[in-house]
């Protein structure tokens, strides 16, 4: 019911867009989770008759594939994924330059993300980073619930902890990002170390990690924790909790690509992204992270940010090319290549 009546508010968002057939298409990259992606490909498409060719992509692939499309591009709108690698695309002029007349109808937080890029991105929803726990699980293996960074280092948890590749994923590059300026650098690195040694698997997307938790497969995560209710709302134990001593956050982003083949309609597609009724799909899709759309209803099960300690991201720092090659470059060298 409520999905209805949120795709219905979606639908009353396009009055004056065309119901017309064949009114041309637009090839996204999709950075969140399969159903939201599916969810708003299929509302847009039915209202407006434009054809959105969606592909899913996590944050990191995403840049990729837009560096490597960079002399043909084949996109026209990056939607969702961490903020740090829009922000690099902002940097290398894989996008455009676009000031929405919506701004400032978003959160500060989102139009900094705008302001910071030259305008060449905007955020569109934020969400914490933190621990996801399978309590079943925990409970069989007498495991305790971890609270802190450090907590993950114990050897009880050994083999029991998975976390994305920052490489592909903008989670676990999130990760990364947090804990160099929770701890300096050199510390974050000896950590990701003995991390390591508790690691039963590196995942190419930054969700897998809970899902594995979600269904079993593993104790512990370090994953988004909005990513957490929408797999408790499937029916499995899973339960989400961010460290006491402090926790990053991202600023999820949407880019429109420099180059686009279907720039007219790309602008369009982008425009109703940043509507509160758009926005409110991510909770109809089980997604929970805070929409930018100051209007947008926030659903109960969206964190609560003011109980949770954050730092202070520097997002400009760690969202330039070269520190995050260099982080990147820095883990695979450092912590990926050490046995376990
Ligand atoms: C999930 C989260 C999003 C996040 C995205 C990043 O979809 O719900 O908030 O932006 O993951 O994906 P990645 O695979 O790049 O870590």
């Amino acid at each position: 019911m409520k999905k209805t009546r949120i795709i219905m508010a979606a639908l009353f968002a396009l009055t004056g867009a065309a119901q017309a057939q064949d009114a041309g298409q637009i090839n996204v990259i999709c950075s969140v989770q399969a159903e939201w992606c599916n969810l708003m490909q299929t509302v847009y498409s039915r209202t407006t008759g434009v054809k959105v060719n969606m592909s899913l992509k996590g944050s990191g692939e995403a840049l990729a594939q837009l560096i490597a499309e960079r002399a043909n591009p084949k996109t026209d709108v990056w939607f969702g994924g961490t903020g740090d690698p829009h922000l690099q695309a902002a940097e290398q002029d894989l996008t455009l330059e676009y000031k929405s007349a919506s701004l400032p109808q978003l959160h500060a937080w989102a139009q900094q993300q705008a302001t910071q890029s030259k305008f060449r991105t905007v955020g569109i929803y934020s969400g914490p980073l933190g621990f996801g726990y399978n309590p079943e699980l925990l409970a069989k293996k007498k495991l305790p619930v971890p609270k802190t960074w450090s907590d993950l280092l114990k050897p009880e948890y050994k083999g029991e902890i998975q976390v994305a590749n920052p490489a592909s994923s903008g989670t676990a590059y999130t990760m990364v990002a947090t804990l160099v300026q929770l701890m300096g650098e050199d510390k974050a690195f000896d950590y990701m170390k003995k991390l390591h040694r508790n690691i039963s698997q590196y995942t190419r997307s930054g969700t897998a990690p809970i899902k594995a938790v979600a269904r079993g497969e593993t104790s512990v995560s370090i994953s988004f924790v909005h990513d957490g209710p929408g797999e408790k709302m499937q029916g499995f134990p899973v339960e989400t909790i961010t460290p006491s001593d402090g926790t990053g956050a991202e600023i999820g982003s949407m880019s429109l690509i420099k180059g686009a083949r279907n720039l007219e309609a790309a602008k369009k597609f982008y425009e109703w992204a940043l509507t509160a009724s758009a926005q409110e799909m991510g909770a109809a899709a089980k997604q929970f992270q805070l929409p930018s759309n100051k209007s947008a209803k926030v659903d109960p099960r969206v964190p609560d940010f003011k109980k949770i300690k954050f730092i202070d991201y520097d997002y400009a720092k760690y969202g330039s090319s070269a520190e995050r090659r260099r982080l990147i470059g820095r883990w695979e060298k450092d912590v990926n290549s050490l046995p376990r």
